[in-house]
């Protein structure tokens, strides 16, 4: 795009300004929910491969095609190599994770490598993504074996646990009974109201690999479980192998499977400040311009000033236009989603 000015030195100043700005933004928005954190990992250490050995380079292969394979789908498995060193692996993203994807995967898998040093099989799990390996076969074979991350010590009690408890129940039966009726997903997200303005956030979620009746099993402890520990509690959150399931007081997902568009709070911020940031940088440019016009006399009156405000006009909705990229991407996965 060609200033409709010439850049005088402030001028440069502010877009440069502005332009590394906008880069920032679009990094935090892209980067925002996969902040990263390793929520588990599961090192059984029962058996361990060496340095070198033919097991390690399938086990690399696999680590480095993951983020590309299963951007697309959000799934991927795959079997390395021949016993004894086959690599049999499981990437997965979470059902309402589109652009986040690779980059989960990405930190995820280079996470297991580090914290699960030799390990012949491992799990990870991130908050939007899970990577799990081994030596032997596990896909379409239920493994519950629940997990409270350090999470869970969001400790903080509600105020009415008996009307809590009763919504939250209900709230992940029906989600578990969403993810099982839909084969293809098994995945569900939605909220339930508990009095005013207060609502309950809940997610289930299974491997893919499974069948509708191993996901619902699957879910069924982890219902337990979650009830179990948090039922009394502001956010709970259950992870295993096959499956996950957890809660909030706050929408933290990025779309529901309901059509109900919800977006984080912080992208919405960070959208905001964006947007009102890059709209006063061009008016200061603006203002700059029309100052450094006046001094010059109209010397140069080439272009129509009708020309220039049009091309000022509208850049804001080129800098808009990638932050909504991304509301349009979840929308086309809701309607591919819906059956
Ligand atoms: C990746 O994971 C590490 C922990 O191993 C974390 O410190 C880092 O912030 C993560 N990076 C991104 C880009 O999410
Ligand atoms: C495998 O390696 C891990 C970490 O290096 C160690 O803690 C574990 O004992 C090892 N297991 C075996 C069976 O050697
Ligand atoms: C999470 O809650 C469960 C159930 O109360 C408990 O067994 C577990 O130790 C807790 N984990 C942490 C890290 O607090
Ligand atoms: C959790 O709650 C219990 C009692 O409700 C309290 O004794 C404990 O200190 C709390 N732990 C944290 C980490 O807040």
């Amino acid at each position: 795009m060609s200033l409709p000015f010439r850049i005088t030195q402030q001028n440069s100043t502010s877009y440069m300004l502005l332009f590394l700005f906008l880069l920032l933004c679009l990094l935090l928005l892209v980067c925002d929910p996969c902040r990263g954190d390793h929520l588990f990992t599961i090192c059984p250490g029962v058996s361990n491969y060496t340095s070198n050995s033919k097991f390690e380079s399938n086990l690399k292969q696999f680590i480095q095609s993951i983020p590309s394979k299963t951007s697309p789908t959000g799934f991927y498995t795959t079997s390395l190599g021949s016993s004894p060193d086959q690599v049999y692996g499981l990437a997965q993203c979470r059902g309402d994770v589109t652009i986040s994807c690779a980059s989960c995967i990405n930190n995820a898998s280079l996470g297991v490598l580090k914290l699960c040093p030799f390990g012949k099989e491992a799990t990870i799990f991130d908050e939007l993504c899970e990577v799990r390996y081994s030596y032997q076969n596990f896909f379409s074979n239920m493994v519950y074996n629940g997990k409270y991350p350090v999470w869970n010590s969001t400790n903080q009690s509600v105020s009415d646990p008996v009307t809590f408890a009763e919504a939250l129940k209900n709230l992940l039966g029906q989600l578990s009974n969403k993810a099982v009726g839909d084969a293809k997903s098994l995945f569900a997200s939605g909220e339930t109201g508990i009095g005013g303005e207060n609502k309950i956030y809940g997610l289930v979620q299974c491997t893919k690999d499974l069948s509708s009746s191993s996901c619902g099993e699957c879910l069924r402890y982890a219902q337990g479980d979650l009830v179990g520990c948090c039922s009394r509690r502001v956010a709970g959150i259950v992870l295993s192998a096959s499956c996950g399931m957890r809660f909030e007081l706050y929408p933290f997902f990025q779309e529901s499977t309901d059509g109900n568009n919800k977006k984080g709070k912080t992208s919405k911020i960070l959208i905001a400040a964006c947007v009102s940031v890059a709209v006063a940088l061009l008016l200061t440019g603006f203002c700059l311009y029309c100052r450094s016009q006046k001094k010059k006399e109209h010397k140069d009156n080439e272009r129509s000033s009708h020309a220039l405000l049009h091309e000022l006009v509208i850049s804001p909705h080129a800098l808009i236009h990638s932050p909504r990229n991304i509301v349009d991407g979840s929308d086309e996965v809701n309607n591919q989603e819906l059956p």
